[in-house]
């Protein structure tokens, strides 16, 4: 929310990342303060889930730079970043199938990087009481809003300043999309950054305070969300809808 100069919570500059040959991010600007909420948008295929990747070190960009609160972390590893306080949920979920619905909550967690713990299984099941309901089912035997809601509750355990969600509502029924977007709202008013891709522009816009679309692998636009609700003709001209 805020628009002050403080340090950014995360901080990526001038990132370029490839898959083998091909140079897919051509350098990638993008920075998140601590308690903002922003959404990535584009096309299919222009690079989105490649920023994600690339900023929690999954797939490392070959340049450009990375800092968290300030500090260098360009070469952290996913379990170093994680660990400084930023949680992935990914597009294909990643739970476990073979685990419980409590093994796989209480696997996860562990306290913020200041010692913050005020998210624990007590608290996620507040937030998710069907997860509650569930709790000695495997992974694999949730639904697909189930498993989306793991995820979630996943992250959250782990006490982040910064989740990052991939595809938030993809695939899941529309009853559950709002459920969905009822906790996004719920985590953002605790404070929790968000980095939010997903195709429902009309949900994301009133949700996020900024917007960044990425086209090929760049930066093509970046705004409030008041200016891209107020002109459509961007979403035409970035989003072809
Ligand atoms: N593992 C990979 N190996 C090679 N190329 C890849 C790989 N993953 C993605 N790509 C390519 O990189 C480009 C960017 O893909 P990315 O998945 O980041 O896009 P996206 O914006 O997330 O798309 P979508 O909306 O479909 O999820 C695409 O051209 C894609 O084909
Ligand atoms: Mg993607």
């Amino acid at each position: 929310m805020s628009t002050s100069s403080a340090t950014p919570l995360l901080q990526a500059e001038g990132l370029h990342t490839y898959y083998g040959d091909s140079h897919i991010l051509r350098g990638i600007d993008l920075s998140i303060e601590a308690g903002e909420t922003v959404s990535l948008m584009g096309r299919n295929g222009m690079g989105k889930t490649t920023t994600l990747r690339s900023l929690i070190g999954l797939t490392p960009p070959r340049r450009g730079r990375i800092t968290i609160r300030g500090k260098e972390s360009t070469r952290l590893n996913t379990h170093q970043v994680i660990r400084q306080g930023i949680a992935f949920v990914p597009e294909d979920r990643g739970i476990f199938p073979n685990l419980s619905v409590l093994e796989n909550l209480t696997m996860a967690a562990r306290t913020g990087p200041d010692g913050r713990d005020e998210w624990n299984l007590d608290r996620v099941l507040e937030l998710f009481p069907r997860l509650g309901q569930r709790l000695t089912n495997m992974g694999n035997q949730l639904s697909g809003g189930e498993q989306q809601m793991l995820t979630i509750a996943r992250a959250l355990m782990t006490n982040p300043d910064l989740i990052i969600l991939d595809e938030a509502t993809e695939g899941l029924a529309p009853l559950i999309r709002l459920e969905i977007w009822v906790v996004i709202r719920h985590i953002k008013s605790t404070g929790i950054a968000s980095i939010i891709v997903d195709k429902d522009i009309n949900a994301l816009l009133p949700i996020c305070d900024r917007n960044y679309i990425i086209n090929k692998g760049e930066v093509v636009y970046h705004g409030r969300s008041r200016e891209l609700l107020e002109n459509p003709e961007l979403h035409k001209q970035y989003l072809g809808v």
